[in-house]
């Protein structure tokens, strides 16, 4: 394997003098992309702190671990944990092989990098029982192998604020390279480690960003998504047509609740009931206008882009590939989030106007992390909007798509179908995101505006009009044993995992006739039985078929008080009890993350929190929530 996106040096010759210093790799191992941002901010600040010292970010997946661990001097690892306490996709087949040398380790007391010193940024959700646990299997193992951790772990809450979480790990960090002889200034006549006359410099900001993307005119654009069957795997998405589509509100809902089925026939795809399907869907064409309008760039250009030597930008799945301006901001760049503070920074450096430069600056800076977070964040504020509001900010095509514009990351939806009645087709229960931001924006997410237009569109026009997606694999599973019982817990579009399970329920029903099947309960929620009740005849006929036990709703604005499925659940406690306690049963909770935290609440009432907790530890309690 080797790292496309290192920074390149030309043959035959050596590192600039001017870094001469330590050798520094920063791994991620990234699900939804936050690792991988912080990797390479982690890289980019060491290589702006430390002129002398080289740091490079690199994909853990991609990484020739086994032949270049040992020989690093000092590696960094940001690794997300994924779900319930698995190693992300990415990091799997390296947690692996580490725990291969760990056992060795154990036989024979060798400490294969005994050499190395590290330091581990660990992310996770509190959200879930096994918080940060893929950071710590790998703190675990490398130090079990003998490797030196030159700063305590840091832990990183998406449920909270997992980006000050970072920032603080990091000034903890600089103390620490500062104190490492191979990381002090060197005599060269100026500070280099961002001290200032002895006073600790913790940010410093580039006055001009890099043109880190050549742009180069081409002929002919090439395809956005090329199918390359080996790479298909975590976050490669392969393209697949929509088959099917329709809206499961009625029409006296003022919301919008979508079913799509993807067909993956042409695809080598597979995936297992209870899987996470990941989608790249397009911006909303009227937004990507809008942005082409403001930044002044020809949509119908073919460009090809190419990060320049020396870059530190990690693998762009645009890079190098011929396309046409449109095409890059509609597939590729985020141009609704709230921009981040790198962003802002970039933006500063475009400013031709120097109070708009000033007012950027201030608001990335540490003195105005208020106004940052009541301008930009509680605003809501898109990155147009704020382009708009900074109209001297011009930047070229390069620096918008490397420095201002972060990448449109993939939504995942819990799939809603089981590939035993469904092996070609993904079934996708999506909400449509949309609504009236603070300062009267019209939000659309981006993955349910595009699943929505294809409510209006003929199937024929859909098979030409295709979607990107990649599965993810998930440990919500249903228990191997199939009498166990199941209790489902999932109001909204939680119920879509459950409409996989009891087609899987039913099928195996089919397939194994006069087997034990537990109980098979669900407690679902929504507003109205006349609006929202998605799936209500599906769940009938399974009620009939007896592969439902029971269903039991939740219409929270039937009545004057709201009514929710913990209610539900504490009506049946006894029952539940049974199921669970007794009877060993697995509980399932898909949907809302507060919801999630209420329901479990409520069930430690039920059942005793030591109870809950014991169903956690034997896996018979598994989350899906977002
Ligand atoms: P509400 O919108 O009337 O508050 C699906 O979204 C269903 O989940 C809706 O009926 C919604 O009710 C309900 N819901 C909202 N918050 C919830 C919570 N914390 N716990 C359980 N159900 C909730």
């Amino acid at each position: 394997a080797f790292d496309l996106y290192a920074p390149k040096q030309r043959n035959g010759t050596a590192a600039p003098a001017s870094r001469n210093g330590p050798k520094v790799t920063v791994l991620f191992g990234t699900q939804t992309g936050t690792a991988e941002r912080f990797a390479n901010q982690l890289s980019e600040e060491i290589n702006e702190k430390y002129p002398h010292a080289t740091a490079t970010a690199s994909d853990i997946e991609t990484y020739d671990h086994a032949s270049k661990l040992a020989e690093e001097e000092l590696a960094f690892f940001c690794v997300a944990t994924y779900g319930d306490g698995e190693p992300t996709d990415s990091a799997l087949s390296f947690t692996e092989w580490m725990e291969d040398l760990v056992k060795q380790g154990d036989q024979d007391g060798s400490s294969p990098l005994a050499a190395l010193k590290y330091g581990v940024f660990a992310l996770g959700n509190t959200q879930y029982e096994h918080f940060c646990a893929c950071g710590k299997l790998v703190d675990r193992q490398l130090k079990a192998l003998g490797a030196k951790q030159v700063i305590d772990r840091g832990e990183g809450d998406d449920d909270a604020n997992i980006e000050d979480d970072f920032q603080a790990w990091k000034e903890k960090l600089w103390v620490e390279l500062d104190a490492l002889a191979e990381f002090a200034p060197q005599q060269n006549g100026k500070a280099a480690n961002g001290h200032a006359n002895g006073i600790p410099v913790t940010t410093i900001k580039p006055a001009k960003v890099a043109e880190e993307y050549k742009v180069a005119d081409a002929q002919e654009a090439s395809r956005i998504w090329s199918f390359d069957v080996t790479a298909v795997g975590p976050n490669s998405p392969v393209e697949a047509p929509i088959s099917e589509r329709k809206e499961l509100h009625t029409a006296k809902s003022e919301r919008s609740c979508i079913h799509v089925e993807i067909d993956i026939s042409a695809t080598d795809l597979t995936y297992e009931t209870g899987d996470h399907v990941g989608v790249y869907a397009s911006n909303p064409p009227e937004l990507v206008s809008e942005a082409l309008k403001r930044l002044d760039y020809n949509g119908k250009r073919v460009v090809r882009l190419t990060s320049s030597p020396g870059s530190k930008l990690s693998k762009a799945m645009f890079e190098g590939k011929a396309m046409s301006v449109r095409d890059i901001l509609s597939n590729f760049l985020d141009l609704q989030s709230p921009p981040r503070k790198e962003s802002l920074t970039a933006m500063a450096s475009c400013a031709s106007d120097p109070k708009e430069k000033a007012r950027l600056e201030h608001l990335a800076s540490k003195e105005g992390r208020d106004e940052y977070r009541s301008h930009v964040l509680d605003g809501m504020r898109s990155l147009l909007e704020l382009l708009h509001e900074f109209p001297s900010v011009k930047p070229s095509l390069g620096v918008f798509a490397a420095r201002i514009a972060p990448k449109l990351q993939p939504r995942f939806y819990s799939i809603s179908s089981s590939p035993l009645c469904h092996p070609k087709t993904i079934h996708v229960t999506c909400a449509l995101v949309e609504g009236k931001s603070p300062t009267g924006r019209h939000h659309k997410g981006v993955a349910s505006t595009w699943f929505s237009r294809c409510k209006s569109q003929s199937l024929e026009s859909l098979a030409g009009d295709k979607i990107a997606v990649f599965v993810r694999r998930s440990n919500f599973k249903m228990p191997k044993d199939a009498a166990r019982p199941i209790v489902m817990v999932g109001p909204g579009t939680g119920i879509a995992p459950f409409r996989g399970f009891l087609q899987e329920r039913q099928a195996r029903m089919a397939m194994v006739k006069g087997g034990e099947t537990g109980e098979t309960v669900l407690f679902f929620g929504c507003r109205r039985k006349s609006e929202d009740m998605i799936y209500e005849s599906e769940l009938a006929s399974w009620l009939d078929a007896g592969v439902l036990t029971t269903l039991d709703c939740a219409f929270s604005r039937e009545q004057e008080e709201k009514v929710y499925v913990q209610h539900k659940i504490q009506e049946r406690s006894e029952e539940i009890s049974k199921l669970l306690v007794e009877k060993k049963g697995s509980l399932y909770i898909c949907g809302d993350k507060t919801m999630g935290k209420d329901v479990v609440r409520i069930l430690e009432e039920v059942l005793t929190t030591e109870c809950v907790k014991e169903m956690e530890e034997q896996g018979r309690l598994r989350r899906d929530v977002w």
